[in-house]
């Protein structure tokens, strides 16, 4: 019998790459998305992929009813959460909005799963609810300091991961945090790929706009920070290299069940509950320029730029120490900067010829 497994945000940038390699490992999956940052399109790429159309629901998580009429018609053995906004910037202008959107309707999932017994759950958090005490972050731990987030949208994820502990403590969840840094690059097949409504808040999508003359230049926002160039440092993991991560997580949560079944026939323990918390980076970082360069190489001219000053909230240096997913996981990258570029490109070229 095959396992169902309800992926939040399925049609977003990650979740629909996470849609692809779910059902590759022979998983029934069904979506769940508002396409308040993606388009219905996406479910046909998808489809032509995988030769198979998930069901898909259209529904915003505040729609609590909606939520319990979904999962009163499936049985679900876990849930991989995706949906939720995440551009920083727009979360220091709009913060009701982020509060409402990623808590609140977190809140209505987590009920709903509780109601229907739906006990496992991979949780897409962020390197943003790190405690950064200085522009310069190299080697960012799981034990390192969580919390006084520097924005909104960091502030969310920090209080998901805190309802996952109740639900552990307390409701014996099987909970694994997964803790992104700069998720960059497309499906190989060139049909799936970064595409936010609107103007791209994060760095290669704009880079990928002004290489198909959609945008007029890239704007580098700063280039004096005390880094290998001045500009800023981001540890960008490849989005099939990040999936990859969540596929080895479920294994893990997969794992704990089996687990407490052997564990009830020696003892009934009263909670079984599992939490755990791992960084998916690469474990370096690329500054700006370099970005820059290795996508010149990629298109073939130079794509413009000029340094602006820097964006507010922005830091120097972020990048992660991946090696407890490498250890415990059995999990690390593959992809390099250039492919994940490559496979960018590809996409994009391919949504110009469309448009
Ligand atoms: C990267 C670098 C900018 C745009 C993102 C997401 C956040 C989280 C972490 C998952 C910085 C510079 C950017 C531009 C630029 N992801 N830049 N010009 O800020 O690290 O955060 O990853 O949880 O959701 O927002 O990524 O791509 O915005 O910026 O110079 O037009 O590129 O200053 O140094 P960031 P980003």
């Amino acid at each position: 019998m095959k396992k169902t497994i309800l992926i939040t945000g399925g049609l977003g940038y990650i979740g629909s790459h996470a849609v692809i390699e779910f059902v590759k490992s022979g998983y029934e999956v069904v979506i769940i998305d508002n396409l308040s940052n993606t388009n219905i399109g996406v479910l046909d790429n998808i489809a032509k992929i995988i030769n198979y159309k998930p069901k898909f629901y259209e529904i915003n998580l505040i729609n609590k009813t909606g939520l319990k009429n979904i999962f009163s018609n499936h049985n679900f053995d876990g849930v991989i959460h995706f949906a939720g906004l995440k551009a920083v910037g727009e979360s220091c202008k709009n913060i009701g909005l982020y509060h409402n959107n990623n808590i609140v309707g977190t809140i209505n999932l987590f009920e709903t799963m509780e109601k229907y017994g739906v006990r496992n759950i991979i949780f897409s958090s962020s390197a943003t609810v790190y405690k950064v005490n200085s522009e310069i972050n190299t080697g960012l731990k799981e034990t390192n300091l969580t919390g006084d987030t520097s924005n909104p949208y960091g502030t969310t994820k920090f209080v998901i991961e805190q309802l996952l502990k109740d639900y552990k403590n307390h409701k014996s969840w099987k909970v694994i945090n997964l803790r992104y840094f700069n998720p960059i690059g497309a499906h190989t097949s060139g049909l799936l790929g970064e595409n936010p409504n609107g103007i791209p808040n994060n760095l290669l999508p704009y880079i990928m706009k002004v290489a198909t003359g959609e945008l007029s230049e890239i704007g580098v926002f700063g280039n004096d920070y005390d880094t290998v160039d001045g500009t800023g440092v981001r540890d960008y993991i490849d989005v099939i290299d990040l999936v990859r991560g969540h596929l080895k997580a479920w294994e893990l949560v997969e794992n704990q069940n089996t687990k407490g079944k052997m564990e009830k026939k020696k003892v009934e323990s009263k909670n079984n509950g599992f939490f755990e918390t791992f960084n998916l980076g690469v474990g370096k970082g690329v500054s700006v320029l370099e970005m820059i360069n290795i996508a010149n190489k990629v298109v073939g001219k130079d794509i413009p730029y000029t340094i602006k000053s820097r964006r507010s909230g922005d830091l120097a240096i972020v990048y992660s120490d991946s090696s407890k997913a490498n250890k415990i996981l059995g999990w690390k990258t593959k992809i390099s900067t250039m492919e994940s570029i490559e496979n960018s490109w590809k996409f994009y070229k391919k949504l110009k010829i469309k448009d």
